[in-house]
């Protein structure tokens, strides 16, 4: 017992000097347990043994259940979707593969989602179930390639702390919306989690869209103070920024496709421009109502997605891309500019103009018509 005692003394560099397990060893990942379970474990390692080995057997058990077999349900011109569990469609899967992963599973909060599946496991459970199916998709992943994983932070705090582990961690996305109802006793939570990792050193593809200034919906007026800044801004527009406060939650029954949660096909849109070009793979395990599927057939990419419950929505979804298309297009019109034409004629018409800003003679001369046909529809 001194011995490993000694051993854990080595561990610790608070003299600043580089100790030999700097370097990430099996051991390091324990310095994450509390002093309290480590001094517990170090009292009885037999104990410790027999903890490992239930977690590693409930882990493996989820990756092989699948409570329904798995069956192509249809394909398009650049997807594929799989009725069945994920965990089995990820078996079929070869290994480095997938360009990117984004993925979207149910939170634990006892939702129904008609598929037989209990969305209201003990804590321990649902974490041994997360980590069973991130460990299948970060080995179809490719080298170079992109794992976006959205939850609640409840969830994603100590799933990234999984993940951290075993890619390189870009960045902790935070999207402004409004989940649930206001909780006694506690803030209202406000928003969700989008976590964006790498495998590997470097992303093969980081494309991030620039979005326009942030301007009030009545006079135009710029929430930011840009100062003297204003013509060295870079005319298609400013740099995205981690906290995402402009994706819409889908709640608009004309909009939605089904009961449960949906996202908004303007939320993948961004991923899928960020971390993928044209002809890449795509992979979301939780098919839900299809929005990845939708969107990354509406940009070129090339997909595979499986769902456990209905199927037949995303089906239907698929017979409307046409529109989904031009809404995609519309959301489309507010990226890569300083200001969409639609804040421009605000700004027109309340008297603050375009002064200062670099903006093209092709952008003015279109808000200026736009303008102008306005007028005269009304004085008509
Ligand atoms: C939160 S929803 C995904 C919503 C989706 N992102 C959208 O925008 O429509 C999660 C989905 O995962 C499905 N699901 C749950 N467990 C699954 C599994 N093991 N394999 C495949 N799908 C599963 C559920 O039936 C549910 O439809």
């Amino acid at each position: 017992m001194s011995k490993k005692i000694g051993k854990v003394k080595d561990w610790g560099s608070r003299t600043g000097r580089k100790s030999k397990s700097e370097t990430k060893t099996p051991s390091m990942e324990l310095s994450n347990l509390t002093t309290e379970a480590l001094e517990d474990l170090l009292q009885d390692p037999v104990q410790l043994l027999s903890s490992l080995q239930v977690i590693l057997e409930k882990r493996n058990s989820f990756k092989e259940e699948s409570p329904v077999p798995l069956k192509k349900y249809f394909q398009t011109k650049h997807g594929k979707l799989f009725h069945g569990s994920c965990f089995e469609l990820l078996n079929t899967i070869e290994d480095n593969s997938i360009d990117c992963i984004f993925a979207d599973p149910p939170f634990n909060l006892a939702k129904d989602y008609d598929n037989g599946t209990d969305d209201k496991m003990n804590e321990a459970d649902y974490l041994e179930w997360s980590r069973a199916w991130i460990d299948l998709c970060i080995k179809k992943l490719k080298h170079g390639g992109s794992f976006f994983l959205y939850n609640i932070p409840k969830w994603n705090i100590p799933l990234a702390d999984y993940m951290n582990k075993k890619l390189n961690f870009r960045h902790w996305i935070t999207v402004d919306m409004t989940f649930s109802m206001p909780i006694p006793n506690k803030l209202y939570p406000s928003h969700y989690a989008l976590l964006y990792y790498v495998k590997g050193e470097k992303p093969n593809t980081f494309t991030p869209p620039r979005t326009p200034i942030k301007t009030c919906n009545r006079c135009g007026q710029e929430q930011n103070d840009y100062g003297g800044y204003k013509n060295k801004m870079n005319p298609l527009g400013i740099n995205i920024r981690d906290v995402w406060s402009d994706i819409p939650p889908v709640r608009h029954a004309k909009f939605k496709n089904r009961d449960a949660n949906e996202l908004s096909i303007k939320l993948l849109d961004r991923v899928l421009d960020i971390a993928t070009r044209e002809g890449d793979l795509v992979f979301d395990p939780f098919g839900g109502s299809g929005t990845t599927y939708i969107v990354a057939e509406l940009k070129n990419r090339r997909w595979i997605g499986s769902e456990l419950g209905d199927c037949s929505v995303i089906k239907e979804r698929f017979l409307r891309i046409k529109e989904e298309g031009d809404r995609l297009a519309e959301s489309r019109e507010a990226l890569n500019t300083l200001f969409t034409d639609k804040a421009l004629q605000i700004r027109l018409k309340s008297g603050l103009g375009f002064k200062n800003y670099n903006i093209s003679n092709e952008q003015i001369e279109r808000v200026l018509a736009k303008s102008k046909n306005k007028q005269m529809s009304i004085t008509q």
